[in-house]
Protein backbone atom coordinates (compact mmCIF):
# COMPACT_ATOMS: atom_id res chain seq x y z
CA UNK A 1 0.00 0.00 0.00
CA UNK A 2 1.68 3.36 -0.74
CA UNK A 3 0.24 6.02 1.19
CA UNK A 4 1.90 9.45 2.38
CA UNK A 5 1.71 10.26 6.29
CA UNK A 6 2.37 13.94 7.80
CA UNK A 7 4.33 13.86 10.98
CA UNK A 8 3.86 16.91 13.33
CA UNK A 9 5.37 16.59 16.74
CA UNK A 10 4.48 20.03 17.99
CA UNK A 11 6.29 20.84 21.26
CA UNK A 12 7.85 19.66 24.28
CA UNK A 13 7.82 15.72 24.72
CA UNK A 14 5.52 16.06 21.56
CA UNK A 15 9.01 15.99 19.72
CA UNK A 16 10.59 13.10 21.55
CA UNK A 17 7.23 11.00 21.73
CA UNK A 18 6.77 11.09 17.71
CA UNK A 19 9.91 10.53 16.25
CA UNK A 20 9.08 6.62 18.52
CA UNK A 21 5.85 6.48 16.86
CA UNK A 22 7.57 7.33 12.87
CA UNK A 23 10.08 4.76 13.19
CA UNK A 24 7.37 2.34 14.54
CA UNK A 25 5.29 3.15 10.90
CA UNK A 26 8.71 2.51 9.45
CA UNK A 27 9.48 -0.78 10.57
CA UNK A 28 5.83 -1.86 9.99
CA UNK A 29 5.81 -0.92 6.54
CA UNK A 30 8.92 -2.50 5.92
CA UNK A 31 8.17 -5.74 7.39
CA UNK A 32 4.50 -6.08 5.64
CA UNK A 33 5.97 -4.24 2.62
CA UNK A 34 4.13 -1.00 2.26
CA UNK A 35 5.46 2.27 0.85
CA UNK A 36 4.50 4.89 3.35
CA UNK A 37 5.80 8.61 2.62
CA UNK A 38 6.86 11.24 5.13
CA UNK A 39 6.86 14.85 5.24
CA UNK A 40 7.08 16.94 8.25
CA UNK A 41 5.14 20.74 9.69
CA UNK A 42 5.47 22.87 11.95
CA UNK A 43 2.29 23.57 14.99
CA UNK A 44 1.78 25.00 18.25
CA UNK A 45 4.74 27.24 20.15
CA UNK A 46 7.24 26.30 17.51
CA UNK A 47 5.17 27.42 14.70
CA UNK A 48 4.59 30.64 16.31
CA UNK A 49 8.18 31.24 17.31
CA UNK A 50 8.90 30.36 13.19
CA UNK A 51 5.88 32.30 11.82
CA UNK A 52 3.82 33.95 14.83
CA UNK A 53 1.13 31.25 13.70
CA UNK A 54 -0.08 28.48 16.03
CA UNK A 55 -0.87 27.02 12.75
CA UNK A 56 0.51 27.72 9.95
CA UNK A 57 -1.18 27.87 6.48
CA UNK A 58 1.95 26.02 5.09
CA UNK A 59 1.09 23.03 7.53
CA UNK A 60 -2.85 23.33 6.79
CA UNK A 61 -2.31 22.78 3.34
CA UNK A 62 0.01 19.78 3.86
CA UNK A 63 -2.49 18.31 6.44
CA UNK A 64 -4.74 18.22 3.18
CA UNK A 65 -2.83 16.71 1.07
CA UNK A 66 -1.70 13.65 3.22
CA UNK A 67 -3.44 10.19 3.62
CA UNK A 68 -2.96 10.12 7.41
CA UNK A 69 -1.37 12.63 10.26
CA UNK A 70 0.24 11.39 13.55
CA UNK A 71 0.57 13.90 15.76
CA UNK A 72 2.25 15.07 18.92
CA UNK A 73 1.05 17.99 21.65
CA UNK A 74 1.12 21.56 21.64
CA UNK A 75 1.60 23.56 24.53
CA UNK A 76 4.70 25.86 26.43
CA UNK A 77 4.63 27.24 29.84
CA UNK A 78 5.23 30.52 28.71
CA UNK A 79 1.03 30.73 27.38
CA UNK A 80 0.16 28.51 30.39
CA UNK A 81 1.63 31.03 33.10
CA UNK A 82 0.33 34.23 31.24
CA UNK A 83 -3.57 34.07 30.94
CA UNK A 84 -3.62 37.28 28.58
CA UNK A 85 -1.70 35.91 25.53
CA UNK A 86 -3.12 36.78 22.25
CA UNK A 87 -1.35 34.25 20.48
CA UNK A 88 -1.41 30.57 21.84
CA UNK A 89 -0.69 27.41 20.53
CA UNK A 90 -3.40 25.87 21.61
CA UNK A 91 -5.34 27.54 19.25
CA UNK A 92 -3.59 25.78 16.20
CA UNK A 93 -5.07 22.82 17.89
CA UNK A 94 -8.74 23.55 18.01
CA UNK A 95 -8.28 25.48 14.13
CA UNK A 96 -7.04 21.92 12.92
CA UNK A 97 -9.93 20.18 14.33
CA UNK A 98 -12.24 22.99 12.93
CA UNK A 99 -10.80 23.11 9.36
CA UNK A 100 -10.41 19.29 8.71
CA UNK A 101 -13.74 18.75 10.23
CA UNK A 102 -12.37 16.14 13.39
CA UNK A 103 -15.89 16.32 14.76
CA UNK A 104 -15.27 12.67 16.42
CA UNK A 105 -12.18 11.70 19.06
CA UNK A 106 -12.08 8.35 19.70
CA UNK A 107 -10.15 7.04 22.73
CA UNK A 108 -9.86 4.08 23.51
CA UNK A 109 -8.88 2.92 27.32
CA UNK A 110 -7.37 -0.59 27.73
CA UNK A 111 -5.68 -1.76 30.45
CA UNK A 112 -2.96 -4.26 29.34
CA UNK A 113 -3.12 -6.91 32.00
CA UNK A 114 0.81 -6.39 32.63
CA UNK A 115 -0.01 -2.68 34.12
CA UNK A 116 -2.70 -3.94 36.72
CA UNK A 117 -0.59 -2.81 39.17
CA UNK A 118 0.65 0.44 37.61
CA UNK A 119 -2.76 2.45 38.75
CA UNK A 120 -3.87 3.66 41.85
CA UNK A 121 -6.75 1.92 41.49
CA UNK A 122 -7.65 -1.78 42.73
CA UNK A 123 -6.48 -4.55 40.10
CA UNK A 124 -9.85 -6.53 41.56
CA UNK A 125 -11.47 -3.74 40.53
CA UNK A 126 -9.76 -2.54 37.18
CA UNK A 127 -9.00 -6.19 35.33
CA UNK A 128 -10.54 -6.73 32.47
CA UNK A 129 -11.62 -3.03 31.90
CA UNK A 130 -11.68 -1.90 28.13
CA UNK A 131 -13.92 1.45 27.04
CA UNK A 132 -13.98 3.40 24.05
CA UNK A 133 -14.42 6.59 24.34
CA UNK A 134 -16.36 9.10 21.67
CA UNK A 135 -15.62 12.92 22.04
CA UNK A 136 -17.09 15.09 20.83
CA UNK A 137 -14.39 17.55 19.27
CA UNK A 138 -15.45 20.59 17.45
CA UNK A 139 -18.20 22.03 19.26
CA UNK A 140 -19.27 22.93 22.58
CA UNK A 141 -17.90 25.76 25.10
CA UNK A 142 -14.61 25.13 23.36
CA UNK A 143 -16.06 26.73 20.28
CA UNK A 144 -18.46 29.20 21.50
CA UNK A 145 -17.80 32.71 21.49
CA UNK A 146 -15.71 33.84 24.52
CA UNK A 147 -15.10 36.97 25.74
CA UNK A 148 -14.60 39.38 28.49
CA UNK A 149 -17.16 42.23 29.31
CA UNK A 150 -17.78 45.15 32.74
CA UNK A 151 -14.54 46.34 31.95
CA UNK A 152 -13.04 42.94 31.73
CA UNK A 153 -14.30 41.94 35.30
CA UNK A 154 -16.60 39.30 34.00
CA UNK A 155 -15.65 36.42 31.36
CA UNK A 156 -17.86 34.55 29.01
CA UNK A 157 -17.77 31.08 27.56
CA UNK A 158 -20.84 30.27 25.54
CA UNK A 159 -21.44 26.56 25.00
CA UNK A 160 -23.46 25.17 21.83
CA UNK A 161 -24.56 22.04 20.20
CA UNK A 162 -26.64 21.60 16.69
CA UNK A 163 -28.74 18.54 16.44
CA UNK A 164 -26.64 17.61 13.43
CA UNK A 165 -23.72 17.72 15.29
CA UNK A 166 -24.92 15.75 17.91
CA UNK A 167 -26.35 13.63 15.67
CA UNK A 168 -23.26 12.86 13.67
CA UNK A 169 -21.02 11.28 16.62
CA UNK A 170 -24.43 9.87 18.14
CA UNK A 171 -24.32 7.48 15.16
CA UNK A 172 -20.64 6.88 15.34
CA UNK A 173 -20.99 5.64 18.68
CA UNK A 174 -23.99 3.87 17.94
CA UNK A 175 -22.23 1.89 15.26
CA UNK A 176 -19.12 1.21 17.28
CA UNK A 177 -21.47 -0.16 19.79
CA UNK A 178 -22.83 -2.50 17.63
CA UNK A 179 -18.84 -4.06 16.49
CA UNK A 180 -18.55 -4.69 21.02
CA UNK A 181 -20.91 -5.43 23.56
CA UNK A 182 -23.20 -3.65 22.15
CA UNK A 183 -23.86 -1.53 25.53
CA UNK A 184 -23.77 2.51 25.08
CA UNK A 185 -23.80 5.16 27.71
CA UNK A 186 -24.17 8.98 26.79
CA UNK A 187 -23.06 11.41 29.20
CA UNK A 188 -24.31 15.00 29.24
CA UNK A 189 -25.70 16.70 32.18
CA UNK A 190 -29.70 16.82 31.05
CA UNK A 191 -30.59 18.15 34.79
CA UNK A 192 -29.02 21.66 34.06
CA UNK A 193 -27.83 22.58 31.04
CA UNK A 194 -29.47 23.23 27.88
CA UNK A 195 -27.03 22.08 25.41
CA UNK A 196 -27.12 18.16 27.28
CA UNK A 197 -31.06 18.05 26.94
CA UNK A 198 -30.93 18.61 23.00
CA UNK A 199 -27.88 16.13 23.36
CA UNK A 200 -30.24 13.78 25.32
CA UNK A 201 -33.33 14.39 22.91
CA UNK A 202 -31.25 13.66 19.60
CA UNK A 203 -29.24 10.11 21.43
CA UNK A 204 -32.95 9.13 22.65
CA UNK A 205 -34.41 9.83 19.19
CA UNK A 206 -31.60 7.71 17.94
CA UNK A 207 -32.05 4.99 19.77
CA UNK A 208 -34.97 3.22 17.74
CA UNK A 209 -32.74 3.24 14.76
CA UNK A 210 -30.48 0.89 17.06
CA UNK A 211 -32.77 -1.72 18.37
CA UNK A 212 -29.90 -4.31 18.93
CA UNK A 213 -28.09 -1.36 21.30
CA UNK A 214 -28.71 -0.92 24.81
CA UNK A 215 -28.49 2.66 25.52
CA UNK A 216 -27.98 4.62 28.80
CA UNK A 217 -28.02 7.86 29.98
CA UNK A 218 -25.88 9.04 32.74
CA UNK A 219 -24.90 12.65 34.01
CA UNK A 220 -21.68 13.72 33.88
CA UNK A 221 -21.22 13.73 37.52
CA UNK A 222 -22.08 10.26 38.82
CA UNK A 223 -20.57 9.26 35.38
CA UNK A 224 -17.06 10.18 36.92
CA UNK A 225 -17.91 8.54 40.08
CA UNK A 226 -18.90 5.75 38.77
CA UNK A 227 -15.66 5.41 36.08
CA UNK A 228 -13.14 4.87 38.83
CA UNK A 229 -15.40 3.49 41.07
CA UNK A 230 -16.38 0.90 38.60
CA UNK A 231 -14.96 0.92 35.32
CA UNK A 232 -16.04 -2.81 33.78
CA UNK A 233 -19.39 -1.48 33.86
CA UNK A 234 -18.70 1.06 30.59
CA UNK A 235 -18.45 0.11 27.17
CA UNK A 236 -18.98 3.07 24.18
CA UNK A 237 -19.41 6.17 25.82
CA UNK A 238 -20.04 9.09 24.04
CA UNK A 239 -20.34 12.46 25.37
CA UNK A 240 -19.59 16.47 24.76
CA UNK A 241 -15.85 17.83 24.23
CA UNK A 242 -15.56 19.38 27.41
CA UNK A 243 -16.98 16.38 29.56
CA UNK A 244 -14.87 13.89 27.16
CA UNK A 245 -11.68 15.94 27.93
CA UNK A 246 -12.20 15.25 31.87
CA UNK A 247 -13.53 11.99 31.60
CA UNK A 248 -10.56 10.51 29.59
CA UNK A 249 -8.10 11.98 31.52
CA UNK A 250 -9.43 10.74 34.91
CA UNK A 251 -10.10 7.48 32.59
CA UNK A 252 -6.34 7.42 32.18
CA UNK A 253 -5.96 5.95 35.32
CA UNK A 254 -7.70 2.50 34.58
CA UNK A 255 -4.87 2.12 31.43
CA UNK A 256 -2.14 3.30 34.36
CA UNK A 257 -0.85 6.77 32.62
CA UNK A 258 -1.64 8.98 30.67
CA UNK A 259 1.72 7.81 28.51
CA UNK A 260 -0.31 4.86 27.39
CA UNK A 261 -3.41 6.37 25.86
CA UNK A 262 -3.49 6.48 22.25
CA UNK A 263 -6.30 9.04 19.87
CA UNK A 264 -7.89 9.40 16.35
CA UNK A 265 -9.64 12.10 15.68
CA UNK A 266 -11.83 12.06 12.27
CA UNK A 267 -14.47 13.42 10.15
CA UNK A 268 -14.58 15.00 6.71
CA UNK A 269 -11.00 13.90 5.95
CA UNK A 270 -8.02 13.28 6.90
CA UNK A 271 -7.63 11.44 10.37
CA UNK A 272 -5.42 12.87 13.12
CA UNK A 273 -3.91 10.26 15.84
CA UNK A 274 -2.08 11.40 18.86
CA UNK A 275 -1.48 10.53 22.32
CA UNK A 276 -3.85 12.25 24.75
CA UNK A 277 -1.12 13.78 26.82
CA UNK A 278 -0.26 17.37 26.14
CA UNK A 279 3.29 18.73 26.02
CA UNK A 280 4.32 17.88 29.63
CA UNK A 281 7.00 20.26 30.25
CA UNK A 282 8.04 19.20 33.49
CA UNK A 283 9.51 16.39 31.91
CA UNK A 284 10.30 17.73 28.50
CA UNK A 285 14.04 17.35 27.64
CA UNK A 286 14.92 14.44 30.00
CA UNK A 287 14.32 11.50 27.90
CA UNK A 288 11.85 9.92 30.15
CA UNK A 289 8.98 10.30 28.36
CA UNK A 290 6.93 6.93 27.39
CA UNK A 291 6.60 7.09 23.70
CA UNK A 292 3.80 4.61 23.97
CA UNK A 293 1.06 6.38 23.66
CA UNK A 294 1.99 7.58 20.37
CA UNK A 295 3.22 4.15 19.09
CA UNK A 296 -0.39 3.46 19.86
CA UNK A 297 -1.65 6.22 18.29
CA UNK A 298 0.34 5.11 14.91
CA UNK A 299 -1.38 1.63 15.32
CA UNK A 300 -5.09 3.39 15.18
CA UNK A 301 -4.12 5.16 12.52
CA UNK A 302 -3.08 1.67 10.50
CA UNK A 303 -6.10 0.45 11.04
CA UNK A 304 -8.97 3.83 11.18
CA UNK A 305 -7.44 5.27 8.40
CA UNK A 306 -5.75 2.71 6.03
CA UNK A 307 -7.62 -0.41 7.28
CA UNK A 308 -4.28 -2.03 8.05
CA UNK A 309 -5.75 -4.33 10.92
CA UNK A 310 -3.08 -7.05 10.65
CA UNK A 311 0.20 -4.27 10.91
CA UNK A 312 -2.09 -2.13 13.55
CA UNK A 313 -2.28 -5.08 16.23
CA UNK A 314 1.55 -6.49 15.50
CA UNK A 315 1.87 -2.92 16.98
CA UNK A 316 -0.37 -3.82 20.01
CA UNK A 317 1.02 -7.24 20.27
CA UNK A 318 4.96 -5.49 20.44
CA UNK A 319 3.59 -3.32 23.22
CA UNK A 320 2.33 -6.13 24.99
CA UNK A 321 4.98 -7.93 24.73
CA UNK A 322 7.38 -4.86 25.61
CA UNK A 323 5.35 -4.72 28.98
CA UNK A 324 4.92 -9.30 29.53
CA UNK A 325 9.02 -9.05 29.13
CA UNK A 326 9.15 -6.42 32.26
CA UNK A 327 9.93 -3.81 30.34
CA UNK A 328 8.94 -0.32 32.31
CA UNK A 329 8.93 3.59 31.66
CA UNK A 330 9.29 5.56 34.96
CA UNK A 331 5.22 6.63 34.82
CA UNK A 332 4.09 2.82 34.42
CA UNK A 333 7.20 1.25 36.56
CA UNK A 334 6.42 0.23 40.21
CA UNK A 335 8.86 -1.33 43.25
CA UNK A 336 8.69 -4.71 41.36
CA UNK A 337 10.25 -3.12 38.41
CA UNK A 338 14.17 -4.39 37.38
CA UNK A 339 16.70 -1.73 37.41
CA UNK A 340 18.07 -3.32 34.09
CA UNK A 341 13.81 -2.84 32.76
CA UNK A 342 13.70 0.98 33.43
CA UNK A 343 13.27 2.33 30.04
CA UNK A 344 13.94 6.08 28.60
CA UNK A 345 12.07 7.28 25.67
CA UNK A 346 14.73 6.38 23.29
CA UNK A 347 15.58 2.60 24.93
CA UNK A 348 11.67 1.97 24.70
CA UNK A 349 11.93 2.43 20.96
CA UNK A 350 14.69 0.22 20.74
CA UNK A 351 13.13 -2.52 22.95
CA UNK A 352 9.84 -2.60 21.04
CA UNK A 353 11.94 -2.51 17.54
P1 LIG B 1 0.20 16.81 30.25
O1 LIG B 1 -0.66 15.75 29.67
O2 LIG B 1 1.23 17.39 29.35
O3 LIG B 1 0.93 16.22 31.56
C1 LIG B 1 0.21 15.81 32.71
C2 LIG B 1 1.13 14.93 33.60
O4 LIG B 1 1.30 13.64 32.99
C3 LIG B 1 2.53 15.53 33.76
O5 LIG B 1 2.99 15.29 35.05
C4 LIG B 1 3.35 14.76 32.75
O6 LIG B 1 4.72 14.64 33.09
C5 LIG B 1 2.67 13.40 32.73
N1 LIG B 1 2.78 12.81 31.39
C6 LIG B 1 2.10 13.18 30.28
N2 LIG B 1 2.46 12.45 29.25
C7 LIG B 1 3.40 11.59 29.68
C8 LIG B 1 4.20 10.57 29.03
N3 LIG B 1 4.09 10.31 27.72
N4 LIG B 1 5.08 9.90 29.79
C9 LIG B 1 5.20 10.15 31.11
N5 LIG B 1 4.50 11.09 31.76
C10 LIG B 1 3.61 11.80 31.05
O7 LIG B 1 -0.77 17.94 30.79
P2 LIG B 1 -0.42 19.35 31.47
O8 LIG B 1 0.81 19.25 32.27
O9 LIG B 1 -1.68 19.77 32.07
O10 LIG B 1 -0.16 20.34 30.24
C11 LIG B 1 1.12 20.62 29.69
C12 LIG B 1 0.94 21.41 28.40
O11 LIG B 1 0.33 20.57 27.41
C13 LIG B 1 0.04 22.63 28.55
O12 LIG B 1 0.62 23.67 27.83
C14 LIG B 1 -1.27 22.20 27.92
O13 LIG B 1 -1.98 23.27 27.38
C15 LIG B 1 -0.80 21.26 26.85
N6 LIG B 1 -1.79 20.23 26.45
C16 LIG B 1 -1.83 19.92 25.13
C17 LIG B 1 -2.64 18.91 24.67
C18 LIG B 1 -2.59 18.56 23.22
O14 LIG B 1 -1.78 19.07 22.48
N7 LIG B 1 -3.44 17.69 22.74
C19 LIG B 1 -3.51 18.15 25.59
C20 LIG B 1 -3.34 18.53 26.98
C21 LIG B 1 -2.52 19.54 27.38
MG1 LIG C 1 -7.18 17.01 27.68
Amino acid sequence: MKKNILIVPGDGIGQEVTEVGKNVLIKIAEKFGHEFSYDDALMGHVAIEATGNPLPDETLTKMRASDAILFGAVGHPKYDNDPTAKVRPEQGLLRMRKELGLYANLRPIKLFDELLGASSIKPEILKGSDILFFRELTGDIYFGEKGRKNDNNTAYDIAEYSRYEVERIGRKAFEAARTRSKKLCSVDKANVLETSRLWREVIQALAPEYPDIQVEHQFVDSAAMMLIKDPRRFDVVVTANLFGDILTDEASQIAGSMGMLASASIGDSTGVYEPIHGSAHDITGKGIANPLASVLSAALLLDISFGLKEESDAIIAAVDKLLKDGFRTRDIADSTTAADKLLNTETAGIELL
